[in-house]
C-alpha cells in the first residue's frame, strides 16, 4: 500500500487530508472526532480578538435538485474565547501527537502577531496559517483579504510573522484578486514556509424576492458573503496550479476550495498541492468521508504504481500550456455508439443551437424537437439539406448522425450526453504536422510562406 504521510515544511501528517479553518474544526471534541475518523491534520478555526457572529449566516446553492452545489457564508473568525481555544488545542495535540496541528490566525497589529503567535506554539501547535483570505467582515476592519489583496501589506507581516514564529508559517491567500502570483510571491519575499488557498471567494447567494432582502438573510439585511464548496474547485485548481508552475513559488502548497472526495484531492495534488484542506464537503457529509478519500487515493496510488503520495505532487504541472503553445492541428470528432444512444436529441439540440450544426436527425429539426410536423421553419432558416435525410445504412433510426466533416471536435455533445460512453471524441490523423498559434505567428512574422 502507497504511503500517505507528508512533511510540508517541517509539518508532519499521516495523510494529506486536513480539515480547513472553519466551523468542522471549531473545537477540541469536533477535531477529536475528525482525527478518530482518520484527518491527518487540521487548520484550527481562525483565532483573533474576540468577535460575536449573526444569524443566520450561511446559505446555499442548490442546482437541479443537487443539494448544496455552492455554499456561503459571512461568519467571521473564532467566537469562542481565547484560552478555551488554546487549552483544547494543547488537550488535541497531547491526545493525537501524530497529527498535524495548525492554527489558523488574524490579528491587526505587530504587537498582537507576537503574542498571538507565542499563545498558540506554547499550546503546541505545529505551525501557524496566516488568515489574508476572509472576504467579509474583517476585512472592513483591515484584516482578512484587505491584507491578501495587498502584496507589499502581506509580505510585512509575512515578515513580522517569521520574525516571531518557531514553527512553520503558511500564508493562506485570498482568491479576489486579479493575479494570484502577487500575494503568492508577496508571501515567498516575506519568508513564508508554504502556501495555503483558496479562502472564499466574494459573492452574493441569492435573494428572497418577497422580502428583497440578500441571503443569507439577518433580518431583512443581507451582506457579501464567502463562497465556497463544490462549484469553486475549476477556480480553485487554476489558482493552485498558476502558483505551482511559477519558478517563484519554491515552498510547498496546500490546496483548498470545493474538495469532496479522493478524486478531486488527487487533482490538486497532482496540481503541485502537497496537502488538501477541506470544508464545504465536510459540512455537507461528516467527517467520516475522510475513510473514502483515504482508501480512494491509496487505490489509485497503487493502481498508478506510486509508492508515495508525495510522488504524485505535481505530476500534472508540466501538462499545462499557454493557448498559444497548443497545437493547431489537432483534430478530433464526434463518435455516436448505436448500441447505447436512447434516442433522447439532446446532442442534436445542442450542436444545433450551442455548436457546429453537424448533428443529424432523421427528421427535419422542427420535428426532432417537437415530434410534430414541420411547420417551415426548415425553410425559413435555411437547414442544410445534410439534415434532413435518411438514416445512414445500418444505423437505427432513433440514432443521430455526425457529419464529420463538419464536425469541430468541441464535445458539447459528449458533455450533454446523459449516457456514458456513449458519445466519445476519436482522434482523428491529417496530414499536417502540428503548429501552434505561436510558431505560426512566428513564421509569418520572419516571412515565411506555409
Ligand atoms: C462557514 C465557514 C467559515 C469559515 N471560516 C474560516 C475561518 O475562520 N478562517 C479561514 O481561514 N477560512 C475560513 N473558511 C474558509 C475555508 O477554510 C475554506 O478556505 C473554504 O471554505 C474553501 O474550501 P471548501 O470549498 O472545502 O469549503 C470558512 C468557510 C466556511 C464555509
Ligand atoms: S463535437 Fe461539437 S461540433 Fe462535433 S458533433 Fe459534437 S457538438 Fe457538434
Ligand atoms: S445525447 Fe446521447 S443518447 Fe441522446 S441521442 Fe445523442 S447520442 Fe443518443
Amino acid at each position: 500500500m502507497a504511503d500517505l504521510s507528508i512533511d510540508m515544511c517541517g509539518i508532519k501528517s499521516p495523510n494529506p487530508f486536513w480539515l480547513a479553518s472553519a466551523p468542522p474544526a471549531n473545537s477540541g471534541e469536533q477535531v477529536m472526532r475528525a482525527f478518530d475518523a482518520g484527518w491527518g491534520g487540521v487548520v484550527w478555526k481562525t483565532l483573533g480578538a474576540q468577535v460575536t457572529n449573526v444569524s443566520s449566516r450561511f446559505g446555499a446553492l442548490d442546482y437541479a435538485g443537487t443539494k448544496v452545489v455552492g455554499f456561503t457564508n459571512i461568519e467571521l473568525i473564532s467566537d469562542r474565547p481565547l484560552e478555551v481555544n488554546l487549552k483544547e488545542i494543547y488537550e488535541v495535540k497531547k491526545a493525537y501527537p501524530d497529527r498535524a496541528m495548525v492554527v489558523s490566525l488574524m490579528v491587526e497589529t505587530r504587537e498582537e502577531w507576537r503574542e498571538i503567535i507565542k499563545q498558540v506554539e506554547d499550546a503546541g501547535a505545529d505551525g501557524v496559517e496566516l488568515n489574508f483570505g476572509c472576504p467579509h467582515g474583517m476585512c472592513e476592519r483591515g484584516m482578512g483579504s484587505s491584507v491578501g489583496q495587498e502584496p507589499e501589506v502581506l509580505a510585512r507581516i509575512t515578515g513580522w510573522a517569521k520574525e516571531f514564529a518557531k514553527t512553520p508559517v503558511l500564508v493562506k491567500l485570498t482568491p479576489n484578486i486579479g493575479d494570484i502570483l502577487e500575494p503568492g510571491l508577496a508571501a515567498v519575499k516575506g519568508g513564508a514556509d508554504g502556501l495555503s488557498l483558496i479562502n472564499t471567494i466574494k459573492s452574493i447567494i441569492g435573494v428572497d424576492l418577497e422580502r428583497m432582502a440578500l441571503l443569507p438573510r439577518v433580518e431583512n439585511y443581507g451582506t457579501n458573503g464567502g463562497y465556497c464548496g463544490p462549484a469553486v474547485k475549476p477556480i480553485a485548481l487554476h489558482m493552485v496550479a498558476a502558483l505551482a508552475r511559477d519558478k517563484g513559488i519554491n515552498i510547498p502548497i496546500s490546496g483548498i476550495g470545493g474538495i469532496s472526495d479522493w478524486r478531486d484531492a488527487a487533482e490538486f495534488i497532482a496540481l503541485g498541492s502537497q496537502s488538501v484542506q477541506v470544508c464545504t464537503a465536510v459540512m455537507h457529509h461528516g467527517y467520516r468521508i475522510v475513510e473514502d478519500m483515504i482508501e480512494g487515493l491509496s487505490d489509485y496510488l497503487d493502481d498508478q504504481g506510486l509508492t508515495s503520495v508525495n510522488q504524485l505532487v505535481g505530476r500534472a504541472v508540466p501538462g499545462f500550456r499557454e493557448w498559444g503553445e497548443l497545437d493547431l492541428n489537432y483534430k478530433i470528432v464526434a463518435n455516436i455508439d448505436a448500441e447505447k444512444c436512447i434516442g433522447c436529441n439532446l446532442c442534436y439540440i445542442a450542436c444545433m443551437d450551442g455548436a457546429h450544426q453537424c448533428i443529424h436527425t432523421h427528421k427535419g429539426p422542427c420535428q426532432a424537437w417537437h415530434g410534430e410536423p414541420d411547420h417551415g421553419m426548415n425553410a425559413r432558416y435555411e437547414v442544410k439539406p445534410a439534415q434532413l435525410h435518411e438514416p445512414r445504412e445500418g444505423l437505427r433510426d432513433h440514432v443521430p448522425r455526425v457529419d464529420e466533416a463538419e464536425c469541430i471536435g468541441c464535445n458539447l455533445c459528449e458533455l450533454v450526453c446523459p449516457v456514458p460512453d456513449c458519445i466519445t471524441m476519436r482522434e482523428v490523423r491529417g496530414d499536417a504536422a502540428a503548429e501552434s498559434w505561436n510558431e505560426r505567428v512566428d513564421k509569418d512574422r520572419y516571412g515565411v510562406i506555409h
